[in-house]
């Protein structure tokens, strides 16, 4: 590997896997690729941008023509996908992006890979493609009985990535992360929206009865998953990136309260999600005998969190305003209107 092409580095999960890359590997280039919608954001990538194994291209990854040049123009032989329309909700409201960038994306990223000779091919993927489980652990042979739009378009790409593989012998990984949370993570999900409305004495809409199951993974964790599969997954393979963390989401809103000082009297039942998935759940234990282990557990990972949004408003307050306050609107007003007492 010398000339990687990572789409989707500007948002959370791919800026935490740019950043780390371009530090422990001076000798590979690391080429950021992201079309920069609302969830990808270049203050995310400061930190890198002076350096010189770093360069940023803007671009979509269903354009089939600017995907060419940009690998072309490198030499690029490796990709790492991580760009994606990434929340269960707006896939509800709007599942179109979703096709677009999770399923069509995929295909032209891996099609125009192919055409240009690359060697490996990680796409980056999700523990929602195995749906709601009520008992035990999703392994990587289990069905894919995806429930959200975002969850079916992640299922589809997927199912490209494996057909390239069995199809042209292109080289693939697939990582299937857990939830995951951390610095830099647009607060629309779970722990940055709670965190940064707390820190401002919001209301803190909790679907339903709060009793679902998230498995958490910090976001290194997942970043440095990445790293380990690009170098030593078997190909053709698919690996559970598993926090191992499972927690309620009544649990995490309680914890993070607590951590900011703030009363438990924030939180509001609203209505549940469309659809909501009641638990997930993986076994780390294909990606373990690999070799791969998280560091963090959860306890330390949310403390840090909520320590990082508190020293780091200058990052998130600019983000909430214009078009977030509409999603927000659109989201929360009626749900917070109906909202029962704790
Ligand atoms: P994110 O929404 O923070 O970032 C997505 C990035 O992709 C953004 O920078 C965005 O600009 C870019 N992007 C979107 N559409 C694009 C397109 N058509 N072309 C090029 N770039 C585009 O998402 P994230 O949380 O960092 O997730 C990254 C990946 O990890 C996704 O594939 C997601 O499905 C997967 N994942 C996320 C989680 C999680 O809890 N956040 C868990 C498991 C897997
Ligand atoms: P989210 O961060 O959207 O991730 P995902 O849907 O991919 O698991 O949500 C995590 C959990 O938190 C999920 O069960 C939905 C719940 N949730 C709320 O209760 N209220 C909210 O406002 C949000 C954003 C999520």
């Amino acid at each position: 590997m010398k000339n990687i092409l990572v789409t989707g580095g500007a948002g959370f999960i791919g800026s935490a896997f740019v950043r780390h890359m371009v530090e422990a590997y001076p000798d590979y280039r690391i080429i950021c690729y992201d079309k920069l919608t609302y969830a990808g954001n270049l203050d995310n990538l400061l930190s890198v941008s002076d350096e010189e194994n770093y360069r940023f291209k803007r671009g979509d990854i269903a354009d089939r023509q600017t995907v060419e040049s940009v690998l072309q123009a490198n030499n690029i032989d490796t990709i790492v996908n991580f760009a994606a329309e990434s929340h269960v909700d707006r896939s509800i409201l709007d599942p179109d992006a979703f096709v677009h960038t999770d399923v069509v994306g995929a295909y032209i990223l891996l099609d125009e890979g192919r055409k240009h000779g690359i060697g490996r091919f990680c796409h980056v993927s999700t523990d929602e493609v195995y749906g709601d489980i009520d008992l035990g652990q999703s392994s990587e042979d289990d069905q894919f009985l995806p429930n959200s739009p975002y969850a079916a378009s992640k299922a589809g790409g997927e199912l490209m990535v494996r057909a390239y593989h069995v199809t042209y012998g292109m080289d693939t990984v697939v990582t299937r992360g857990s939830n995951t949370y951390g610095p830099y993570q647009y607060p629309e999900k779970l722990i940055p929206f709670f965190t940064t409305e707390a820190i401002d004495d919001k209301p803190l809409p909790l679907y339903g009865d709060g009793k679902q199951i998230r498995d958490w993974l910090y976001v290194d964790d997942h970043a440095l998953g990445v790293d380990f599969l690009l170098h030593h997954g078997i190909s053709g393979q698919a690996y559970n990136l598993a926090g191992e963390n499972q927690r309620f989401n009544i649990d995490v809103t309680k914890r993070i309260l607590e951590l900011l000082g703030k009363p438990q009297s924030l939180i509001k039942h609203v209505p549940d999600r469309e659809g909501h998935d009641r638990r997930y759940a993986m076994s780390a234990q294909k990606a373990r005998q690999l070799g791969w282990t998280r560091k963090f557990d959860f306890e330390t990972g949310i403390e840090a969190t909520v320590r990082w949004y508190l020293e780091n408003e200058w990052w998130w307050r600019k983000i909430k305003t214009g078009a977030y306050l509409d999603y927000y609107e659109r989201q929360y007003a009626e749900r917070l209107a109906t909202a029962k007492l704790p």
